[in-house]
């Protein structure tokens, strides 16, 4: 039966969260203890979660049946136990047999590092499409440990799927049962996609340009997006915590003359991390779509991070992989500056100053705010700038819409009310020709 997680766990689990570090033959430029930190956070996203806290585990030859050796089996058990651990995280792979042995073992319930971001996708999808293609993402998971309980199938939506409910009846659940649900949910994903296309037709038609803001996790992207918009989208603590984009449109300021009182969508978007498991690459581009589409990007990254570096060329490589043009400009929005020192502040502050495509806020403390909007009101001027062209449009008098639609695109230069129609000078860009036409035919 199913039951409503949130319902049922009214104390958050205690978890503990253990990061297995295999030494040289390691697949990460990252710190052991970085990692950690990550994992401990990406855990602490997921509300019913108590991160009690947790370990780097030295590696040197993962066991087949139980991962950890024996000694460091019994150590943990004790620990385990003295802390009343329910549920152990692995940040990183975990086989099925590994998960059942070390769940009987220590008495709690396991899930590797596939499995936590699953159940934070889960958590945090709030599109159709997003919902499903983590239930998909989810069901492949599963169908390969049928040795397991993954409840998601059991849930209605989201949350939680591990923690107490029904977990036996999945032992049971079989391959065949999987697969259908696979065929159905791809069907109805179709439709999704298909339904989804109509509505981007329909914002090509929308005469703004869109920044689309991009960043490693926790980097600050929901925080500077509220900055920007005035709006509350949901700055927390929380990793994920934007799984699908959220966009709003906003007018710069300035004079028309200088590119300034354009008004732009901005866009948010899930925040990037390392080391996403291969089966989930496609539940997490399905939500990043928005910045292809993108006239200017906005790099956010968190400057203050020890390994804000290794973030920034994930990020690139990331962008790189989904395919996004060279020439689309991108602004690095170096942010969380008040965390740094004061002479460190200060360095940056400067050098960053002379620096093109590089801005230096604090989206926390406001600070950079300007500078910022004049970045994105140059760095649009110049992508959409360098491509316009003058053009004679003529329309009718009974196409009151299509006017209106050109003076609010600002991109008018000259009107002349004709015998039977009205004549337009205006300049544009090709994107915002194709799309006022894309509106004549649609
Ligand atoms: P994801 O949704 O995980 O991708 O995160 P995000 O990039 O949208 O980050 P979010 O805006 O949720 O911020 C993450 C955390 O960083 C929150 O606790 C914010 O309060 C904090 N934060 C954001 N900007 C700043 C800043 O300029 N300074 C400081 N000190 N903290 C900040």
């Amino acid at each position: 039966m199913a039951t409503a997680p949130h319902e049922t766990a009214a104390r958050p689990t205690r978890a503990w969260v253990l990061h297995p570090d295999l030494g040289h033959a390691r697949t990460t430029r990252r710190e052991p203890e970085h990692a950690l930190a990550e994992a401990v956070a990406l855990a602490e996203a997921l509300p019913a979660i108590e991160v009690i806290g947790g370990e780097v585990v030295r590696l040197r030859d993962p066991h087949p049946g139980h991962l950890f050796g024996t000694g460091k089996l019994a150590e943990l058990k004790t620990h385990l136990e003295e802390g009343e651990i329910e549920l152990v995280l692995v940040d990183g792979p975990v086989t099925p047999v590994q998960q059942r042995n070390l769940e009987k073992e220590w008495g709690v319930k396991l899930l590797d590092r596939t499995g936590l971001i699953l159940e934070i996708f889960a958590d945090r999808a709030r599109t159709r499409e997003g919902v499903l293609q983590v239930e998909l993402a989810a069901l492949s998971y599963q169908r390969t440990r049928l040795v397991r309980a993954w409840t998601h199938l059991e849930r209605q939506r989201g949350g939680f799927g591990f923690v107490g409910g029904p977990g036996e009846t999945q032992l049971e659940a079989d391959r065949r049962a999987i697969d259908d649900q696979v065929v159905r949910l791809r069907r109805q994903l179709d439709r999704v996609v298909r339904t989804r296309t109509l509505h981007r037709t329909a914002r090509a038609k929308v005469p703004y340009p869109i920044v689309a803001l991009a960043g490693y996790t926790n980097a600050g992207k929901s925080t500077l997006f509220n900055r920007l918009t005035g709006a509350e989208v949901m700055a927390k603590d929380m990793l994920f915590a934007t799984l699908d984009p959220t966009m709003r449109a906003i007018r710069l300021p300035g004079a028309a003359s200088d590119g300034g009182g354009r008004k732009v969508i901005l866009s948010d978007t899930v925040g990037f991390i390392s080391d996403l498991p291969t089966e989930l690459v496609a539940a997490f581009r399905a939500t990043l779509e928005e910045v292809l589409e993108a006239d200017l990007i906005l790099h956010v990254r968190d400057i203050a991070h020890p390994e804000t570096e290794a973030q920034s060329a994930d990020v690139k490589a990331i962008l790189t992989s989904l395919g996004v043009e060279e020439d689309v400009p991108l602004i690095e929005v170096w942010n969380k500056i008040d965390m740094l020192d004061p002479a460190e502040r200060e360095a940056i502050e400067t050098t960053d100053a002379r620096r093109p495509g590089v801005v230096a806020v604090s989206a926390l403390e406001g600070t950079g705010m300007e500078r910022l909007v004049a970045a994105v009101t140059d760095g649009l001027a110049a992508s959409l700038g360098g491509a316009l062209t003058e053009a004679e449009v003529t329309l009718p008098f009974a196409d009151g819409r299509g006017r209106a639609w050109l003076h609010e695109a600002g991109v008018v230069l000259e009107e002349r009310t004709g015998e039977d129609a009205v004549h337009l000078r205006v300049r544009w860009t090709d994107r915002q020709k194709a799309a006022f036409e894309a509106r004549e035919s649609g």
